[in-house]
């Protein structure tokens, strides 16, 4: 059967989930505040607007509306900073391989993620032609978990949700693909990601007879 792959980006194919997480540090320092690994865990595949608002939150802060976008655009330029500085070698393991083995096999492989930078990164490590769609931060305006991502994704790569799978590193994108009705599997700690229907430390465990199952609908 034709399935749908959906990746998500940030934790997934690039390692770019420690240039957020130093970059929301940094900022939560500028207003007084500690930021935690754990915290960090809740903020993973959560949009950039949220996720300010939910640090805000935490140190019962409020800010005006001026004051909060000057601090978003400020968290955007920090991890800009570190973006500009990626090349290929950040790409994570095997997941080059997993897409062109994929891509070879006939499936459908799309992008599913909260990233407005989605775009910019994919071009920088080289791999914005191997997707047939992206939906990314631009394109939706619910952020995981609910489902819309994926849905959008499924959708332009004509392939029923019940057909797609999805792979994420956060909690929140995991619930997405569930309640999206799509196999989910988690990148990243089985600890955190415990509502996956499978979790791999990353794509070096995931092997081609694993993949193989998926599109032979031995694993649905
Ligand atoms: C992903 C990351 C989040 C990030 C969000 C928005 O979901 O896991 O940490 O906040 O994208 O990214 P952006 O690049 O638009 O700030
Ligand atoms: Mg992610």
């Amino acid at each position: 059967t034709k399935k749908g792959f959906i990746f998500d980006l940030d934790g997934v194919i690039v390692d770019t989930a420690k240039y957020h997480f130093l970059a929301w540090k940094k900022l939560a320092k500028r207003i007084g505040m500690d930021f935690s690994e754990t915290q960090n865990e809740q903020l993973k595949g959560v949009s950039r607007k949220r996720s300010l608002e939910k640090i805000l939150a935490w140190g019962n802060k409020t800010l005006s509306e001026a004051e909060f976008n000057q601090l978003m655009s400020a968290k955007n330029d920090d991890y800009l900073s570190y973006i500009e500085k990626m090349d290929d070698s950040e790409v994570l393991p095997d997941i080059a391989k997993t897409l062109d083995f994929l891509i070879g096999k006939g499936q459908a492989v799309a992008l599913g993620s909260a990233s407005k930078n989605a775009v910019p990164i994919l071009k920088k490590v080289h791999l914005l032609d191997k997707f047939e769609a992206i939906v990314d931060g631009n394109d939706v305006s619910k952020a995981k978990p609910d489902p819309e991502v994926f849905l959008n994704a499924s959708e332009l790569l004509k392939v029923k949700p019940e057909d797609c799978i999805v792979f994420e590193d956060s909690v929140a994108g995991v619930q997405a693909a569930n309640i999206a009705k799509m196999l989910s599997i988690g990148i990243g700690d089985k600890k955190n990601l415990h509502e996956a229907d499978y979790v791999f430390k990353d794509f070096t465990e995931i092997s081609e007879d694993f993949l193989n199952d998926i599109m032979s609908n031995k694993i649905n």
